[in-house]
């Protein structure tokens, strides 16, 4: 039997939700990759089968993400692409993910965008992946495995354009209370940017941190939010353009 391996980028913890459970479907002995902390190399064989997921972050996935991916290459490796977003927009994040795992030698015969509760603006998708949303991604992990079984490509265009739209870091500032922070530590671990300094960490270089929220999300205390006039004043009207539901949509 193939060797399943998710691989995933995702500082909230929705995209490795989704992905984990789209992974229960193939085996309940799947292999995980969090990009979040390994930064390696690693080579799959063709015998593999790799499920691939991503948060969306301003139309792309994330740059360090981006890179650590590169560093994974397939042997004509099966694999099934996800981005997964905060219910605004996809752009080309899906199109540059199924790119680089076709340039790093991935088979890629299905793709998905999907939506999670928004990692900054937390009215936006409130809830979700919800029961509705897990029902439609158990139902394309099957097909997926169907698909895989027939030996069937991918045969659905993936939206998106190239190039791609260029990065953007938002504006918005990531602070600590430092009234309730217990020095645990934990969000200089879990930076990928190593934007938190050893000694401090309510002090995080701004130009280094890309806003991914990890820090926020792994602070035992809540004691880490974004705050700033730029981001209380993007808040109510990104929250009101964003609040009708989209669904998810997949390519097979
Ligand atoms: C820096 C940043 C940029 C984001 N950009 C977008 C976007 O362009 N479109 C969108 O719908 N959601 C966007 N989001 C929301 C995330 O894609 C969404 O919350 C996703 O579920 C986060 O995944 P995670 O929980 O695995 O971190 C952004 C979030 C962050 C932190």
């Amino acid at each position: 039997m193939s060797k399943i391996t998710n691989i995933f980028f995702s500082p909230s913890e929705t995209t490795k939700k989704v992905l984990n459970q789209m992974a229960s479907n193939f085996s309940k002995d799947y292999e995980i990759c969090d990009l979040l902390y390994f930064d390696g190399e690693k080579e799959f064989s063709s015998d593999d089968i790799v499920l691939v997921g991503m948060p969306v972050f301003a139309g792309r996935i994330p740059k360090t993400a981006r890179a650590r991916l590169s560093k994974l290459t397939g042997d004509n490796t099966k694999a099934i692409a996800v981005v997964n977003y905060g219910n605004a927009h996809v752009t080309d994040a899906l199109l540059e993910l199924v790119d680089l795992l076709d340039e790093n030698g991935f088979d890629v015969i299905a793709a998905a965008s999907t939506i999670s509760h928004h990692s900054i603006f937390d009215g936006v998708a409130v809830g979700r992946p919800d029961d509705s949303d897990i029902g439609k991604i158990n139902e394309f992990a099957q097909k997926c495995i169907e698909k895989i079984a027939a030996g069937d490509s991918l045969e659905t265009e993936i939206p998106g354009n190239r190039p791609y739209v260029d990065y953007k870091t938002l504006p918005f500032i990531v602070s600590c209370d430092e009234s309730k922070c217990v020095f645990c530590l934990e969000c200089i671990g879990v930076c990928p940017e190593k934007a938190i300094p050893d000694d401090d960490p309510a002090d995080v270089d701004l130009d280094l941190c890309t806003r991914c929220t990890s820090c926020i999300n792994i602070c035992p205390e809540n004691a880490r939010a974004f705050t700033g006039e730029a981001f209380e004043a993007k808040k109510p009207a990104f929250e009101s353009a964003n609040a009708e539901r989209k669904e998810p949509e997949f390519y097979l």
